[in-house]
């Protein structure tokens, strides 16, 4: 009989919190290097890799920003977008709700329509050769101010069919989700879904913000719940969906080690937590390495594995119709146990 870690390893999974910019792998960071005639300021693959020793969100972000640099033409943004569907499907994701930070790439003068045209080439490579499916989400910088994030969903307007949502990233403390609440309300009324990160490295009550005043359909991180009963058992009724990533928590420092990650706890107080892997190129953890160190951490049973990997589809944004479909293969999956 399969054990419990084969059963998640193997099942289909949704991922719904990636970043496509997380998954420049330092191969491909410098071949785009090469490609574009840049020099990235790190010498060679080993000297890069090394340099992924985080203190803090801020720290990973300074490094992340850096190599975005190398991300210039519509071929790139192909490339990265393929190369992460190729990893992710070697893991068994079939649907990947994938974040894309459109400002830091037009803030060096790459065109709004070179980076959504490129994203959408490798996702259509991705279904016509694996018919895997991917949706797109436009996240906000937060450190920039909220302008800066209108002028940007201006630009978007065009492509709006091509986006299936947007979402709010970069440096939490200092910029709580009421700093963009106009710009939510307008994405709102595009009829799209929206999320943000809260609850990651800021407190409690930016999840609340983000909820009451954003009024997201999921929250991103959200690990910091556990600090606020009230906030904790609103999430439970409401069934909101916290697209928890933890490997990336820990490499981050948000928890010393993966046993002290409240990951049992929002599951143990039956919140819609999922599994997702964030930036996995920085943090050396694409999905099974965040199923194999969650395992190692908690030794969770057939159960929980189902659960948590059934709450991705519940909380994807794919019509009802294809949810049903996933998680009735899922539940056949797990009846193998
Ligand atoms: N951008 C990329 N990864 C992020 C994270 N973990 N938190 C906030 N913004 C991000
Ligand atoms: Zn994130």
């Amino acid at each position: 009989m399969p054990t419990p870690l084969e059963l998640a390893l193997t099942a289909p999974k949704a991922e719904l919190h990636l970043h496509i910019e997380g998954t420049l792998e330092p191969e491909l960071a410098f071949a785009l290097a090469q490609r574009n005639n840049i020099r990235l300021p790190y010498d060679g693959i080993a000297a890069l890799r090394e340099a992924y020793d985080f203190s803090d969100l801020q720290s990973f972000l300074d490094l992340y920003y850096a190599c975005a640099d190398v991300l210039r033409t519509e071929a790139d943004f192909r490339d990265l977008m393929l190369a992460y569907l190729r990893r992710a499907r070697e893991d068994n994701v079939v649907h990947a709700e994938v974040f894309f930070d459109p400002q830091t790439h037009t803030a060096r003068g790459i065109p709004f329509a070179t980076v959504l045209r490129g994203l959408k080439a490798g996702a259509e490579t991705a279904h016509a050769e694996w018919g895997m499916s991917t949706q797109l989400i436009l996240c906000f910088l937060r450190h920039l101010p909220e302008e800066d994030a209108l002028a940007t969903l201006a630009q978007a307007l065009p492509f709006i069919d091509e986006i299936d949502g947007f979402g709010l990233d970069s440096s939490e403390l200092g910029h709580p989700p009421a700093k963009f609440e106009r710009v939510f309300a307008r994405c709102r009324a595009l009829g799209k879904p929206v999320v943000a990160h809260a609850g990651e490295e800021g407190p409690p009550a930016y999840i609340i913000e983000a909820l009451d005043l954003l009024k997201v359909d999921r929250i991103d991180h959200g690990v910091r719940a556990t600090e606020d009963a009230a906030l904790m058992q609103r999430l439970a009724r409401d069934q909101i969906p916290l697209t928890v990533c933890p490997l990336s928590n820990v490499r981050l420092r948000v928890f010393e080690d993966m046993r002290q990650h409240t990951l049992p706890q929002l599951l143990a107080q039956n919140l819609c937590a999922t599994l997702n892997s964030d930036d996995p190129a920085y943090f050396d953890g694409y999905m099974g390495d965040n199923i194999r160190a969650v395992q190692a951490a908690f030794d969770f049973n057939t159960t929980t594995w189902h659960t948590l990997l059934a709450n991705a589809f519940r909380a994807s944004f794919v019509p009802a119709g294809r949810k049903a479909t996933w998680i009735a293969a899922l539940d056949t999956h797990f009846a193998k146990a």
